[in-house]
This record gives C-alpha cells, structure tokens and sequence, in this order.
C-alpha cells in the first residue's frame, strides 16, 4: 500500500497565519540560542574542532561519540542503542514506519501533536484515541492563592483496548499541548499494559528535561521496556529548534536498523554541524534547562495572577512540564474566531485547539518560552478582556 503523506493542520494553519503574525503565543518552543552563545559555552577545544570541522558526510548512525553522550541518559543503553535523525520529526516518522503495518491496532494519547496519530493512520492503522481527562478546578487553598485544574492521563482506560489487541501504544509526557506529566507510578502501569499486550511502546519524549519540579522526571521508557521506543530531541529543551538533531532510543537494535533503513531514502546523516552544536548543548544542558526554568516559572506566575480576573474566558489548567498549556476559553467565545480577529487586530497568533486531535476543540495552544511572552500576555489579557 502507498503511504498518504498526512498534510497537518498545524503547519497548514501556521502558514496560513505567519505572515501576518507579529508575536507568536503558541509556540512549543524555549527563545532559540544564538550561535554566538553556542561559540561561548564551547571549550578552546571544542572552537578549534568547530573551525576544522570536515564538512562531509556524517556517520548514517550519527557520531559515536555523541550517540555515547546521549546514551548516558538512558541507563542500561550505549551508543549502538541511540540512532541520530535529522529531527524528531523524521525520527517519529521512520519509527512508526519501522514498527506499524496496515491493520494494526494503535492505541494514542490525545488531545496530541498530530504526527503522532497521523502517520500511523496513514500507514493502516486502526488509530483508537485515549484522552487526557481534566481534573480539579479553581479553588482557593490554605494560603489563599488559586489552586488550578490539571490534566491527568486516564490510566485506568487503558484495559478497556486490551480486547481485540493493541500493536502500538503512543504516548508523549511531558505532553504537547497540554504541559501534562504523568508520576512513576502511572509510568509503570503504562509499561505493564504494554507488556500485557505485547506491544511497542512508542514514547515521545522530546519535552524531557523541562520538568517543573526536577524531581518530577521520569526514567525514559526505552530503559525500562524491551519494546520501548523513546524520542528525543535536542531541540526542546534548549531553545535549539533549528539545530535539526533528534534520535530514537531503544534496545531492540533490530528496529533500529529498519528505521535506519528507511531514512537512508530521507537525509541519510545529520548535519556534521548540528552534531558539533548538539554536542555542546548536551554537554552544558544542566546549566541551560536551569536558565530556561527560572523563565518559565516566572511566565507561569504571570498567568496564574490574570486568571482570576479573566473569569470564565480562560478556564486555565495548569502545566506541570515543556513550555506550553492548553487552556479553555470559554463565556461561549468560540476560539477560531477569537483567533482570526486577534491576529488581525494585534498581531498575535494562537494556534486553536482544532490542529491538535482531540476532543476538546474550544482551547488553544499557549507558548509561554519565549523571551516576550510578559508582552504578549498582557496585550492578550487586555484583548480578551475587552472582546
Ligand atoms: C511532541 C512533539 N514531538 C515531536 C516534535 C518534533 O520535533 P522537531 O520539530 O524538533 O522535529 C514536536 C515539535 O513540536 C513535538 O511537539
């Protein structure tokens, strides 16, 4: 069977709107690095390298030595368990080329970034959605600041898609869009049912490392499941999107080879400069991710002390990881119209909850990593406030 090539809503809209975007307030993105702060955390060593650098092929698997850097992440896993893509997006792609058939059942987590459903559906699959639920809402707690609903992942639905067989099961925490995390426990029962149904364990992990609490992350899911898939990416954590390095870790070196064998039709290598950059980022990430935290805390403050003053236009569900949230608007303001004007009477683009598979479709994607979110914010508030 031929693949389709899904044509996502989220590109298609944000072509759509770019042009005439000024801010952006949905990006699922940190404020990008410069390379001249990449060139200041480098050591005399690393600049000598950079400016020698052979700009040939790279190695298909990726260089040795940052597939090594990276498997220090995933204990129990070495280098030949780690395959570098150009991209988490091209590594998701031959991930689920390598492991999905026409016919399998893959059971996916939604509200979802849509590649994650789409390209197994577009291979032939029976694509069965388990959605994140809402739970808790405004209330005020002992200290007198407003606690916030968050998402939750319905761990106890999952039997449900037992009968009849799962092949595949999708997950990605910390999650986009919502900012959910899941705790270990729901992790491990995650891992059991993929047991129990034999199946491959494909978790996007590419929001690993932007936990709120650090206490708060996980073991990545290819050190604890043979059929486990993990996704990473140096590109979230670090502001470094257009550093185009993602890989897929994982123990079963089989698959890893038959994703190999099919991007060898795509970018066949990463590029030997966004390794160098890679490299660098990964070697200083702890001091990074620091950096970015201290903002995104500030940024979530920010939104934690207008939403009481919006009332019941931003019904906000608070994010526990990544940089973005997924919050509803509400007072039957219908978000793909509030989109349209703000972008046209301020510039500002949100990114409605229709490009993101789910049920809940009258929500929208809230960046808050980016340097001028306070400023986009405010002008946001003041918009909703007055529409
Ligand atoms: C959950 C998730 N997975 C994968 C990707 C793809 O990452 P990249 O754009 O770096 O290839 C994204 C990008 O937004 C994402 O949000």
């Amino acid at each position: 069977m031929s693949v389709q090539f899904p044509d996502y809503l989220l590109n298609q809209y944000q072509a759509a709107n770019n042009a005439a975007a000024t801010s952006r307030l949905s990006a699922a993105s940190l404020e990008p690095l410069t390379l001249q702060m990449m060139m200041e955390y480098a050591t005399e060593e690393e600049l000598a390298q950079w400016h020698g650098l052979s700009l040939q092929y790279a190695d298909e698997r990726g260089s040795v030595e940052l597939r090594s850097l990276i498997s220090s992440q995933y204990p129990g896993l070495e280098a030949d368990n780690i395959l570098l893509f150009s991209g988490a997006t091209e590594a998701l792609f031959c991930a689920f080329n390598a492991t999905v058939t026409a016919g399998n059942t893959v059971v996916a987590i939604t509200p979802a970034y849509e590649p994650l459903l789409a390209i197994p559906k577009a291979l032939g699959a029976q694509v069965k959605a388990i959605t994140l639920h809402k739970s808790g809402g405004p209330l005020t707690t002992d200290s007198g600041r407003e606690a916030h609903g968050s998402w939750q992942f319905p761990v106890d639905e999952l039997q449900n898609h037992l009968q009849g067989g799962v092949d595949q099961l999708v997950i990605n925490f910390p999650h986009n869009p919502s900012g959910a995390h899941i705790n270990k426990a729901t992790q491990s029962s995650i891992v059991e049912f993929a047991l129990s149904a034999n199946a491959w364990l494909f978790s996007d992990e590419v929001f690993r490392g932007l936990e709120h609490d650090a206490q708060h992350q996980l073991p990545p899911i290819a050190s604890l499941y043979a059929r486990g898939i993990s996704l990473g990416s140096v590109a979230k954590p670090h502001g470094l999107g257009g550093v185009r390095i993602g890989w897929l870790a994982c123990q079963n070196k089989e698959v890893l080879q038959r994703a190999l064998t099919i991007k060898r039709s795509l970018s066949i290598c990463p590029a030997i400069t966004d390794e160098w950059l890679a490299t660098v980022a990964l070697r200083n990430s702890k001091k990074l991710i620091a950096a970015s935290q201290l903002l995104l805390s500030k940024h979530i403050d920010l939104i934690e002390n207008s939403v009481s003053a919006l009332g019941g236009r931003l019904n906000w569900l608070s994010p526990q990881a990544g940089c973005v949230a997924f919050p509803e608007i509400g007072d039957s303001i219908d978000v793909g119209q509030l989109a349209e004007k703000l972008l046209t009477d301020r510039g500002i683009m949100i990114i409605p909850g229709n490009c993101f598979p789910s049920l809940y479709q009258n929500h929208f994607r809230l960046g808050y990593g980016l340097k001028n979110f306070p400023d986009v914010w405010t002008n946001f508030v003041d918009y909703l406030l007055r529409y």
